[in-house]
């Protein structure tokens, strides 16, 4: 089976392509205009691998996303390519609306017009799964979850992109009978996350002694799901799952922002104590991001109930293994902070900026 995988240099695209590859059936295209969130050096091991062909593309860009199609004649397409950070959508929405927005659009264009060409088989088992989150569905109080047929209601102008992506993709599945599956997964934690994004963004301010910023007072809650534990869905779903339906995926570990950072404090104090004292000293209450979502939660039933899927990864454990991963390879981030990002604090903007 040949998968054509959009965003495959980023955060979950890398560990998806690795996943995938593992279980040796598959070929990969991995299509990825390489942001600054895109990163080769992730797939590093598949640079001579003839399973692994990549793409240098923009998606938002008509003509090579149709000659991509007709040149690797794909079984299946899962789209993750994106702009991705919360923080950056509000300093810069316009990037999030040519990616997330136009880029789904002319990928499904595209797809569109392959899939209509197809016959026999390949027309029949055709896929586009489309990688969408949990936060086209809002913010949740103290208690509920987040099920399939919650009402959107997008906060950020990040999950308002999304959730424009995840209309257009049923959308095209409604009207031009692409076989289209879209999952809303909550926060995703592991190795090769970029630097950006709350875990590793902690582990390596720590280390560097800097302070650790928590936004607010820390309170707000994130459910945290380990990447292959979403890899492990998402290839589920593309095998099994039912064309035109939406699965939501979540890791059943909710955890408040603050018990978090203190658990990465406490994991640095036993792995690579400090000399002035523990971790948690150096976590610092900062100014709240503007329109926090207080509260994620993502109710499985369904995934685990129709495709027989859950999460098979602990959470402390795996926490633990992502810490001692941004330990022991600190070459893979210390390239990305040698360039245009330095952990400084993102999404302080108070206007729209429109470049
Ligand atoms: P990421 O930012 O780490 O990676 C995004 C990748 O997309 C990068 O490699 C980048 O180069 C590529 N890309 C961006 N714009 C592109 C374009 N125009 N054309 C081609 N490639 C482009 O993101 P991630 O965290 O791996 O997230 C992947 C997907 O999963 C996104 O769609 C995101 O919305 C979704 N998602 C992420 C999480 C999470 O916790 N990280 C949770 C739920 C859903
Ligand atoms: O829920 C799924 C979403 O999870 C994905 O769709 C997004 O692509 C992904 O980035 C993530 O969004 P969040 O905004 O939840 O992730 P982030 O790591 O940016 O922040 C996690 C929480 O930590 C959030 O409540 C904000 C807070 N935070 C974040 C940073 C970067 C801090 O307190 N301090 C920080 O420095």
């Amino acid at each position: 089976m040949k998968i054509l995988v959009t965003g495959g240099c980023g955060f979950i695209g890398s560990n998806l392509i690795r996943h995938l590859l593992a279980s040796t059936i598959h070929s990969i295209v991995n299509v990825d205009k390489l942001t600054y969130a895109g990163n080769p050096n992730s797939l590093a091991q598949f640079a001579d691998d003839p399973r692994y062909t990549f793409c240098r593309l923009d998606i938002a860009d008509p003509v090579a996303m149709h000659d991509v199609f007709s040149r690797h004649a794909p079984d299946a397409v899962i789209h993750l390519a994106a702009e991705s950070h919360v923080d950056r959508s509000i300093d810069g929405p316009a990037a999030f609306i040519e990616t997330n927005v136009v880029g789904t659009f002319e990928l499904l264009t595209a797809a569109t017009d392959y899939f209509a060409q197809l016959t026999g088989d390949k027309a029949d088992e055709f896929r586009l799964l489309h990688v969408s989150t949990d936060e086209v569905f809002g913010a949740l109080g103290a208690t509920g979850q987040f099920t399939e047929s919650t009402a959107y209601d997008p906060h950020s102008p990040y999950s308002a992109t999304k959730a424009a992506s995840d209309h257009l993709v049923r959308a095209w599945h409604t009207t031009y009978g692409l076989p289209t599956i879209v999952t809303n997964c909550s926060n995703n934690y592991g190795p090769y996350q970029f630097p950006e994004k709350l875990i590793p963004l902690m582990v390596i301010k720590a280390i560097s002694g800097q302070p650790m910023p928590v936004y607010g007072k820390g309170e707000n809650v994130r459910d945290w799901l380990y990447v292959i534990d979403h890899a492990r869905a998402i290839n589920r779903v593309l095998t099994a799952g039912v064309v035109g339906q939406t699965y939501n995926i979540g890791g059943d570990s909710e955890r408040r922002n603050l018990d978090l950072v203190l658990s990465v404090c406490a994991i640095l104090d036993e792995l690579h104590p400090r000399a002035g004292g523990p971790y948690s000293d150096l976590i610092e209450f900062v100014a709240d991001r503007p329109g926090h979502d207080f509260r994620y939660a993502i109710d499985s039933t369904k995934i685990r109930t129709e495709l027989g899927w859950e999460p098979k990864f602990d959470f402390e454990t795996s926490l633990r293994q992502t810490v001692q991963w941004y330990l022991t390879h600190r070459s893979w981030w210390q390239a990305i902070l040698d360039g245009n990002y330095q952990l400084e604090r993102l999404g302080n903007a108070t206007t729209t900026n429109k470049s």
